[in-house]
C-alpha cells in the first residue's frame, strides 16, 4: 500500500519534509523569551574568576557582571538571577544582608544602568554561612527552621531595598514565603514580587555551584530540608503552600530529572508562572560530553531546553541561556 492512500491523520512525514513546514507544525518552540541567566556575584572591582566546573562561568565583580548583564541585554535576555558570593562568611551569615554586599550593590547598579532589565536574587543563607548550612543552626548542628526566617527575611528587605524586583527563597525552610511577605509589606516593597523554589529538591546536580558558590556543606547533606528525589505528590503540597503563603511565581528545581514533576506542577496550577531550574550539573555534564566530542553541544542544548518548555515550564533559569539565544536567533531550523 502506497502511503498517499492512507488518510491524512496517518501520515506525518509531509510535516516534518522540510524546515518551514517542521516550523509551521511545532507544538512548542524556544524563542528566548523564557530564559533568565543565573549570575555569581563577588565584592572587588575587575575581578572574573572563572569556575572550573562550569566551562564560560565566572565569578563576577560589580563592574564585571555589569558588563555581562550588557551582552546578555544585546541578545535580548533582561532578567538576571543573582547569587552573592562573600569574602568572609560566619554562623549565621550575617553578610546576605549587608547593603555593602555584592548582591545589593549589582542590583542597584543594574536598575540604574538598565532600567529595562529585571532583578531576581536568591535568597538563602547556604553562601553566606561557614558551615555552608542553608540557615542557623541549633547547638546540636541541626539547621534551625525557625531561627532561620528573620534571617531569610532580611537578606529579602535588603535586595528589595536595592531595588529587587523578585526575590526567590531557596532555603527550603517552612514558612519561608510568608515571613518575606510580611517583612516585604512591613518594609512597604508591597510590589515585589516572590518567586519560590517551591519544588527544590536534594540533588547531586548541584555540584559545580557548589564549587562556585564555596557552599558545600561542611558537614552533613540538605536531606533534612530539600526533598527526596522520590515525592511528587510532595512537591505539589510544596507549591500549593507556596502560593498560600504569598509565592507569586513558583518553581521546580533541578529541570532535567524531574521534568514530570513540571508537567504535574503546570497541570495543577496553570495560572501561575512555572520557573524549572537548569541547574549547574546539568550544564556542566553536557559541557563535558561536549567537550570530549562525545554530544554536539548546541543540538543537545536545545534539546534539553526545548524539553523543559515542553514539559511545561514558561521560564527557564539556565547557564545557556545567552548561548541559547544567540543559537535560537540565528538559526530558525
Ligand atoms: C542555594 C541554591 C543552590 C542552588 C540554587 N540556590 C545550591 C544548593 O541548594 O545547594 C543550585 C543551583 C545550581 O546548581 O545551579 N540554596
Amino acid at each position: 500500500m502506497s502511503s498517499s492512500a492512507l488518510p491524512d491523520f496517518q501520515r506525518f512525514r509531509p510535516l516534518r519534509s522540510n524546515a518551514e513546514v517542521r516550523s509551521q507544525n511545532a507544538e512548542t518552540r524556544l524563542d528566548g523569551s523564557e530564559f533568565v541567566y543565573p549570575m555569581f556575584v563577588i565584592n572587588g572591582e575587575n575581578r572574573r574568576e572563572p569556575v572550573p566546573s562550569m566551562p564560560g562561568i565566572a565569578r563576577l565583580s560589580v563592574d564585571e557582571a555589569m558588563a555581562e548583564a550588557e551582552t546578555a541585554l544585546t541578545v535580548g535576555i533582561n532578567r538576571f538571577l543573582f547569587f552573592g558570593i562573600p569574602d568572609e562568611k560566619d554562623a549565621t551569615g550575617s553578610k546576605a544582608w549587608s547593603p555593602e554586599e555584592a548582591v545589593q550593590r549589582t542590583v542597584s547598579e543594574l536598575r540604574k544602568g538598565f532600567p529595562e532589565a529585571l532583578a531576581i536574587t536568591d535568597v538563602c543563607m547556604c553562601e553566606y554561612t561557614d558551615h555552608g548550612h542553608c540557615g542557623k543552626l541549633t547547638e546540636n548542628s541541626e539547621v534551625d527552621n525557625d531561627a532561620t526566617l528573620p534571617l531569610l527575611a532580611s537578606a529579602a528587605v535588603s535586595h528589595a531595598d536595592a531595588g529587587a524586583q523578585v526575590v526567590a527563597p531557596s532555603a527550603m525552610m517552612d514558612g519561608q514565603v510568608a515571613a518575606i511577605r510580611t517583612a516585604l509589606d512591613d518594609a512597604g516593597h508591597r510590589d515585589v514580587k516572590i518567586l519560590g523554589y517551591s519544588a527544590k529538591y536534594a540533588s547531586a546536580f548541584y555540584g559545580p555551584f557548589r564549587d562556585a558558590a564555596d557552599s558545600t556543606p561542611s558537614f552533613g547533606d540538605r536531606r533534612s530540608y530539600q526533598m527526596a528525589t522520590s515525592q511528587r505528590v510532595e512537591a505539589m503540597n510544596e507549591i500549593e503552600a507556596d502560593i498560600a503563603e504569598g509565592a507569586d511565581y513558583i518553581m521546580v528545581k533541578p529541570a532535567l530529572a524531574y521534568l514530570d514533576v513540571i508537567t504535574h506542577a503546570k497541570a495543577q496550577f496553570p495560572e501561575r508562572p512555572l520557573y524549572a531550574y537548569n541547574v549547574s550539573g546539568e550544564f556542566s555534564m553536557i559541557h563535558a560530553a561536549a567537550e570530549n566530542g562525545w554530544i554536539d553541544l548546541k543540538n543537545t542544548v536545545l534539546e534539553v531546553l526545548l524539553s523543559i518548555k515542553r514539559a511545561g515550564a514558561d521560564n527557564i533559569i539556565s547557564y545557556f541561556s545567552i548561548d541559547a539565544t544567540r543559537w535560537i536567533k540565528g538559526d530558525s531550523q
